[in-house]
């Protein structure tokens, strides 16, 4: 059975980035919701159990499952993975990841440069999803967005940062200002 993974920090601690009412419906509520969806699925098939949440959704379109639960576990086992690494990734004491760093100006120049272009993906992309960074199957960095809770790992690739951009994610501060809130949560993405 998948758990809700403990956070690093407390609810009011990416104040004033990320107020403590939304870090606390988002991860007890949105987050424990996907967690307790993906294991009703998962208990359907015992045969799938000790198989990582990686490896489900990178092995998403041959798992030995009906339709109705492959759409199931690419939406609730997406939004599973997809939370744990965002979480993961913040915090408001500054872990620079020094090998990230080198790998985007290798692939972007500057960060500065690669910033912005991730953040007019967060800003421009359409409706419920997440931005990415992810090194792909020829390990080049891209970043794109995708809808709802897909996963790069289905399209094989290795994501490297995430951001969520769902409305649960800031409407509670931010309202309708969803560029006020990725410009904000550069200041509490702990590794770049
Ligand atoms: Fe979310």
């Amino acid at each position: 059975m998948f758990e809700l993974p403990k956070l690093n920090f407390a609810y009011d601690a990416l104040e004033p980035y990320m107020d403590a009412a939304t870090v606390e419906i988002h991860y007890a509520k949105h987050h424990q919701t996907y967690v307790n969806n993906l294991n009703a699925v998962i208990e359907k098939y015992p045969d799938l159990a000790g198989q990582s949440l990686e490896e489900l959704l990178k092995n998403l379109n041959t798992l030995p499952v009906s339709e109705e639960d492959r759409k199931k576990i690419r939406n609730q086992g997406g939004g599973v993975l997809n939370h744990n690494f965002f979480w993961s990734l913040l915090g408001q004491t500054k872990q620079i990841d020094t090998a990230l760093v080198a790998e985007i100006e290798t692939n972007f120049e500057t960060v500065e440069k690669f910033k912005e272009l991730f953040t007019k993906t967060a800003v421009g992309h359409f409706g419920s999803g997440w931005v990415w960074l992810v090194r792909d199957e020829n390990s080049k960095l891209q970043v794109y967005s995708l809808p709802n809770q897909d996963s790069p790992h289905t399209m094989g690739h290795t994501p490297l940062l995430t951001l969520d951009v769902w409305e649960h994610a800031y409407y509670l501060k931010y309202q309708n200002r969803r560029a006020e809130f990725v410009d904000n949560w550069w200041n509490i993405l702990r590794v770049l």
